[in-house]
């Protein structure tokens, strides 16, 4: 690239200066095992470090091989990562696993065609995997340094435009380091995570000062650009808490679609607003339950593409009904420990009280 305000080499090399020093330690970062690096950069994709790591370990503890994974039943695989969300990183995480077994012999491959061949590795993932588990030189653009390249590059105009993503990838292209892309990936996104952070960096601190940008023009907090916030749909939804005898009703989700194979208490739409009283009767009638269900309270909940409003009702019964693999009467105790999904575990604290 001809066209750069600095000399790349010089700001990766500080770069790696800064890491040598500053790095963070983390279990992913004590290991050279593509396998145990993969895991981590699929669960870093959409959370956080802090909640990542007893994940991570209690993960490995049940699949430390990829072989492990691959031959695990799925309900396995997505009783490990409910609560961390985005479960279709789960489920393609488990299907690439049965790839890589059946197709590389179980080993992850080395190039970044095969990588982002396997079901949930995108470009970066690719990228990040590349560098951190076989040392090539391949770019990354994950969010953090999405917003370290807009601010060191001063990119005044929507980052996600195609444009943008084209200048993006030429500039971290141009800083990855060639002798050492293990460190040097991991060093950016550091960067991107401690120092250069969203909305008041810590330009006083930063290693590649001197060159940014942002920081010369005085923008380094207008930028990255905003996206005007898309609006998000309000979904309401009401769910049943059936107990009999300190124990409560719950059911398994279908294998596929959102939340796949999480549990949660028997739910159902509300389809317009001041239907919650017959949204209540129609899921009581189709589970055959007399009675007048009380409300024990309602939850809000967000997800990627629409807020969730959910109202609790409590039925309480003198008898069970049937079971089977899919519905099961859970100790009320225990349901703490059950993969419920993220909004009815949310609702737990209502269930607190002691008159279920
Ligand atoms: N975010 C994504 N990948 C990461 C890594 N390897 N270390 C720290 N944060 C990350």
């Amino acid at each position: 690239m001809s066209d750069l305000p600095f000399d790349p080499s010089e700001v990766t090399t500080r770069l790696l200066h800064w890491y040598g020093q500053a790095g963070r330690s983390f279990p992913w970062r004590e290991t050279r095992d593509p396998y145990r690096i993969w895991l981590s950069e699929i669960m870093l994709q959409q959370t956080g470090v802090i909640a990542v790591q007893p994940y991570y370990r209690r993960f490995l503890e049940r699949f430390p091989t990829v072989v492990d994974l691959a031959g695990a039943p799925e309900e396995e695989v997505t009783d490990l990562w409910a609560g961390l969300g985005y479960y279709n990183r789960a489920r393609n995480l488990h299907a690439a696993a049965k790839q890589v077994v059946a197709a590389h012999g179980g080993k992850l491959p080395a190039d970044l065609t095969a990588l982002m061949a396997l079901p949930g590795i995108g470009r970066s993932t690719a990228g990040a995997i590349l560098s951190i588990a076989f040392d090539r030189p391949a770019p990354i653009l994950d969010g953090n340094v999405r917003r370290v390249l807009c601010r060191l590059f001063a990119l005044q105009a929507d980052p996600r435009s195609t444009a943008s993503e084209k200048k993006l990838w030429a500039w971290s292209e141009a800083l990855t380091s060639v002798e050492r892309p293990h460190d040097y990936t991991q060093a950016i996104m550091d960067l991107g995570a401690v120092i250069c952070i969203p909305r008041t960096p810590r330009c006083d601190e930063c290693p590649v000062e001197p060159f940014c940008e942002a920081r010369r023009l005085g923008l380094e907090q207008e930028l990255p650009q905003k996206r005007p916030k898309k609006s998000v749909p309000t979904r309401h939804q009401v769910a049943l808490v059936i107990a009999w005898d300190d124990n409560v009703f719950v059911r398994r989700r279908p294998t596929d679609g959102m939340l796949a194979g999480l549990w949660e208490f028997p739910t159902l739409e509300v389809s317009k607003d001041g239907a919650q009283a017959s949204a209540v009767q129609a899921l009581c009638e189709s589970l055959c339950l007399g009675g007048k269900p009380a409300l024990l309270g309602q939850v809000r909940h967000a997800y990627s593409h629409f807020k969730l409003e959910l109202a609790l009702y409590r039925v309480s019964l003198k008898a069970p009904f049937d079971a089977n693999e899919t519905a099961r009467w859970c100790p009320r105790g225990e349901l703490k420990n059950l993969s419920l999904h993220g909004a009815h575990k949310k609702a737990l604290p209502l269930l607190d009280c002691d008159s279920l």
